[in-house]
């Protein structure tokens, strides 16, 4: 019997994820002054233990005022690497591919954690000394009445920046990341640089879909460049904003086929974020709901796309990508509430009979208890 489409290789450059199953990244606002820590390690380390072939860590910012919180991951000095370099060895060492986001929170910085709020810092943060800080975007339009209204950046300040995404990627490399995502998503500064609602500029960096593009392949080639050829380069995108008048799918598939040709290695397709909630409004949030934006722009431009929400079970991946709507396929919330979902995959899909799959210091004890079992 041929493989299942999860459980098959994927080769991307120089590097063979295992399986189909990527961790999607997921911010645990518990990193301090932007240093990994052991609450990194054990949340990372436990999806590579429940054998899910790629496990992505979060937005890690490439300077402190691109975190969405104070607790967020950085990767602006030099001094971060050795903590992350533990996960990533850790990782490696279980079979699986490490992978960091890389991000700018723009004008969604300066927030407060989702548990303490979700919204602006305020009082109650500052007593507790999570002070806030000036923000920046490519217009001066905050996100909504309450939030700090960004300041407008100059053309300087985007070569800096540009520079910075470069810095931290080759960080990135030397903490032992395999592949590095690029964070165009969710309304922080990528993505606002390419939605006509946030980027009202009228220099090379606003004005026609052109000129909004222009930062994201700016950012997406210099990365490229410090990231060495044999690791691939993944860009999440929101497909569409769900507003009206704003970024949507006849963008991402020209943005999709820009980025392949500087050498955007995977899209994953994810959505909405603009003014503030991670989703769209317009798009009903069922099983599998943004995985049509991943098949269009697979279908659209031949290049690899990773799918992402609500996708709860193996059968269900599996028939995603047996249906050509992705290459990959990512798990948030899932993994949150079982981290060995990809294993749970593997028994619904058939595939791991003997436990071979799992670290020998569980899968051993495993396959004699279900032979035993089946002795009886
Ligand atoms: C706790 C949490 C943190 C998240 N942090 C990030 C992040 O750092 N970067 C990102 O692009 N998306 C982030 N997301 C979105 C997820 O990557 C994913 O796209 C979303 O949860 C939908 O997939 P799911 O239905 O499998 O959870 C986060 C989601 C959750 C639940």
């Amino acid at each position: 019997m041929p493989k299942p489409h999860l459980f098959q290789p994927m080769p991307l450059r120089g590097v063979v994820l295992p399986n189909r199953v990527v961790l999607a990244p997921m911010c645990q606002y518990s990193a301090q002054d932007g240093y990994a820590n052991d609450w990194h390690l054990v949340h990372l380390g436990r999806y590579a233990m429940g054998g899910f072939g790629c496990v992505m860590a979060e937005a890690t910012a490439v300077e402190p005022e691109g975190r969405i919180t104070h607790g967020d991951l950085g990767l602006w000095d030099d001094t971060h690497i050795a903590p992350l370099q533990k996960v990533t060895n850790f990782i490696r060492g279980l079979g699986s591919v490490p992978a960091i986001q890389i991000a700018h929170a723009g004008r969604k910085a300066s927030m407060q954690r989702p548990w303490n709020g979700n919204g602006p810092l305020n009082e109650t943060d500052f007593s507790k000394g999570d002070k806030p800080w000036s923000i920046k975007a490519p217009s001066a339009i905050a996100v909504d009445e309450g939030y700090i209204k960004p300041t407008e950046l100059s053309q300087t300040d985007i070569k800096d920046l540009v520079n910075k995404f470069s810095e931290a990627t080759s960080r990135a490399d030397a903490a032992g990341f395999d592949a590095v995502e690029i964070h165009g998503a969710h309304g922080y500064l990528i993505a606002s640089f390419l939605s006509p609602i946030t980027n009202k500029r009228n220099d090379i960096y606003g004005g026609d879909r052109k000129g909004r593009m222009r930062f994201a392949l700016e950012i997406a080639r210099s990365m490229r460049e410090r990231l060495p050829s044999h690791k691939p380069l993944f860009f999440r995108v929101s497909s569409v904003d769900g507003a009206e008048n704003g970024w949507d799918m006849s963008d991402t598939v020209v943005l999709a086929a820009e980025l392949k040709a500087v050498g955007v290695d995977v899209i994953d397709c994810s959505s909405g974020g603009l003014t503030g909630s991670s989703t769209t409004q317009n798009t009903k949030r069922g099983p599998g709901y943004q995985a049509p934006f991943a098949k269009e722009t697979r279908e659209a431009t031949c290049i690899p796309t990773m799918a992402v929400g609500l996708i709860l079970d193996g059968i269900q991946a599996e028939n995603l990508l047996a249906d050509g709507y992705a290459d990959l396929i990512a798990i948030g919330r899932e993994a949150l509430k079982n981290p060995h979902w990809a294993h749970d995959a593997a028994d619904a899909l058939r595939q791991d009979p003997d436990f071979e799959l799992w670290p020998k210091q569980s899968g051993w004890w495993l396959d004699k208890r279900s032979k035993a079992m089946a002795r009886q």
